[in-house]
């Protein structure tokens, strides 16, 4: 067992002990994770790194691994790696895509319900002791059945959004840089749109991009401005594809009627604007957050790490684009 693996953060067990049956392993077993200094000094004797999104894995962490054959990491998106530096030195990267496609789509429908049908909201005001009767107006929402749904990327995780929205009898427009196929679309029974007319037509808007150069804020004030006032925001994706202080803008003066939000800007920073707000769910970048996908993520991680050490190519290379 020559080979030496950096293990970041806690995993899950099953993860742990492939890992160890292939490689030292140099586990810190903390939600905490290493700061950047003693990053890039555990960095400096290993092979592997198997590392979450919190773990900003940036070119001083790379070049401090002088042996470093592959960076692992746990989650599909992987804007926290310095892809370039990485693929300048020869080492691979991998994701964990598929796996948490409809767990993600899941809560991604869940914030939808919540945001729209004011689910949250209606249980503080019950808890608070303020529900004194039934009445017509109290905590009244937007349905979400028969709706329109507008699937802003339309990747694996936009199309899970789908499959689910055409139980609730919703139409669906999406999109993404290109049309996907003809094929795909009637699969989906979803229609394509241009960027405006999704923003315009949307009563539910879910987001569904990577966060990369082209995607930072790609929903601002003017996309904000473009919506119907009914209109509920659901962000699963990444933080800073949104611009949260326009949004907050957009929901504290009723812009649009509400947001469900997984993800944030400065995590785990949430701006206080969005705090105050009634119409707006938040929750702790949980989109992936079952027991099953999470293990799931975590032995795939693994996998793709042994199989480098191994000289095998990894299950799941993240390519560049
Ligand atoms: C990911 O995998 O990129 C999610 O944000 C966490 O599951």
């Amino acid at each position: 067992m020559n080979n030496r693996v950096l293990v970041t953060r806690r995993i899950y067990p099953e993860a742990l002990a492939l890992l160890e049956a292939a490689a030292r392993v140099d586990y810190h077993d903390t939600a905490e994770g290493l700061s950047a200094a003693e990053l890039e000094a555990a960095v400096a004797d290993k092979h592997a790194i198997v590392c979450q999104l919190t773990d900003r894995i940036d070119a001083a962490v790379i070049d401090a691994g002088a042996d470093l054959k592959v960076i692992a990491n746990v989650a599909v998106g992987y804007d926290n790696i310095d892809l370039a530096a990485a693929s300048a030195r020869g080492i691979v990267v991998t994701n964990t895509p598929g796996v948490l496609t409809e767990t993600t789509a899941d809560l991604a429908f869940a914030l939808m319900l919540a945001a729209g049908r004011r689910i949250v909201e209606a249980d503080r005001f019950l808890r608070a002791g303020r529900w004194r009767r039934w009445q017509i107006d109290l905590l009244c929402g937007h349905d979400v059945h028969q709706k329109t749904l507008g699937i802003l990327g339309f990747g694996r995780i936009g199309r899970a959004v789908a499959r689910r929205a055409r139980g609730f009898g919703m139409r669906m427009l999406y999109h993404s840089p290109a049309p996907v196929a003809a094929r795909v679309e009637r699969e989906h029974g979803v229609e394509y749109a241009d960027r405006e007319s999704l923003f315009r037509r949307a009563d539910y808007l879910s987001i569904h991009v990577p966060l990369n150069e082209h995607t930072r804020h790609l929903v601002g004030a003017n996309e904000l401005e473009l919506m119907k006032p009914t209109a509920v925001l659901v962000n699963t994706s990444r933080g800073p594809v949104v611009d949260e202080a326009a949004l907050a803008r957009a929901l504290a003066s009723r812009r649009i009627a509400a947001a469900g939000l997984d993800v944030f800007e400065a995590e785990p920073e949430v701006s206080p604007k969005l705090i105050g707000l009634d119409n707006v769910v938040l929750v702790p970048h949980i989109g992936s957050a079952s027991i099953e996908t999470r293990t799931r993520m975590c032995t795939m991680a693994a996998e793709n790490a042994i199989a480098v050490l191994q000289g095998e190519r990894p299950p799941n290379p993240v390519d560049r684009e």
